[in-house]
C-alpha cells in the first residue's frame, strides 16, 4: 500500500506497483493532473515528494537536482523510484494554466477541431470557417510518459493502454460538452488529428506494431472513429507513413 499525505491534509491510499515509477502511480490518483511533468526524465523536479521514513537511496539525478538537506529529510523525484510500498507527503502541485477564449460567443452549432500533440492538447471551435474560440492545455497523459516512445511503453503493460485512452477521451468528451454550454448550442463535427502514436492511444488500438522497427501502421486514419458516448464520431485525417519498397 502507498500512503499519500496532501498538502491540504487529505491522506490517499493507493496500491503498490512495483514495476511502475511511482511517479505514475501518484499522478494515477489524479493529484498531478495538469502538472508538466517530464515524466521519468528526472529534469522537471516537479515530482518531488517526502518519504516519511525509509527513503530509497537518492539516484545520481537526484543528487544534482535536490539539496543535500532535502535529500537528508527524505525529499526525491518520484520518477527515478519504483512505486514500492511506503508513506509519501507531497507539496502543493505546480499546474500549469489551461488557456482558453473567454467570452464564448451563442451559436446553434458548431465544429470543435483537436490537435492531440504528445506534450499539449490545442483546439478551436468553429462556427463556419470562423474560429468562435480556442484553447490550450496539457495532454492529459502527460505523467505516463513525456515522449511518444514512452508513452508508447507505457500502453503495453497490462492496462495501460485503457487507461492512456481514458484519460484523453474523457477530456475531450467534457471540453465539447463545456463548449457546448458555453455557446448554448452543439458540436455537430468533431476531428482529432495527432501523430500515429497519439492516434493509436486515443482509439484503444495495438501500438506494438509502432514500437519496433519495421513501424507499421496497421490504421492509416482517413475515417471517423468513436471517441467516447454523447459527443460526435471524431474524423481522424490520413496519418503519415513512409512507403517502402
Ligand atoms: S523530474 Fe520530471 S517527472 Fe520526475
Amino acid at each position: 500500500m502507498i500512503l499519500i499525505h496532501t498538502h491540504d491534509g487529505r491522506t490517499i491510499e493507493t496500491a503498490a506497483a512495483p514495476e511502475q515509477p511511482l511517479e505514475h502511480i501518484v499522478f494515477l490518483t489524479g493529484l498531478w493532473a495538469g502538472v508538466p511533468l517530464c515524466a521519468g526524465l528526472g529534469r522537471c523536479g516537479l515530482c518531488r515528494v517526502r518519504f516519511i521514513s525509509s527513503a530509497p537511496k537518492p539516484a545520481a539525478e537526484e543528487m544534482k537536482k535536490l539539496s543535500e538537506a532535502a535529500l537528508e529529510s527524505g525529499w526525491r523525484l518520484a520518477c527515478l523510484h519504483p512505486a514500492e510500498p511506503c508513506e509519501i507527503e507531497l507539496p502543493e502541485p505546480v499546474r500549469a494554466s489551461r488557456k482558453a477564449t473567454r467570452d464564448i460567443p451563442h451559436t446553434e452549432r458548431f465544429s470543435l477541431a483537436i490537435d492531440l500533440g504528445t506534450t499539449t492538447l490545442q483546439w478551436s471551435a468553429l462556427s463556419g470557417a470562423e474560429v468562435i474560440a480556442e484553447g490550450g492545455e496539457l495532454n492529459p497523459q502527460n505523467g505516463l510518459g513525456g515522449e511518444v516512445m514512452s508513452r508508447l511503453a507505457h500502453s503495453l503493460r497490462p492496462g495501460g493502454a485503457e487507461t492512456l485512452r481514458r484519460l484523453v477521451s474523457e477530456r475531450i468528451r467534457s471540453l465539447t460538452l463545456d463548449l457546448e454550454r458555453g455557446t448554448g448550442g452543439r458540436c455537430e463535427a468533431l476531428c482529432v488529428s495527432g501523430n500515429s502514436v497519439m492516434t493509436y492511444l486515443l482509439l484503444g488500438l495495438d501500438g506494438s506494431t509502432l514500437a519496433a522497427a519495421p513501424y507499421r501502421l496497421s490504421y492509416q486514419g482517413g475515417d471517423e472513429r468513436t471517441i467516447a458516448k454523447g459527443i460526435p464520431r471524431a474524423y481522424i485525417p490520413p496519418l503519415l507513413a513512409v512507403r517502402r519498397g
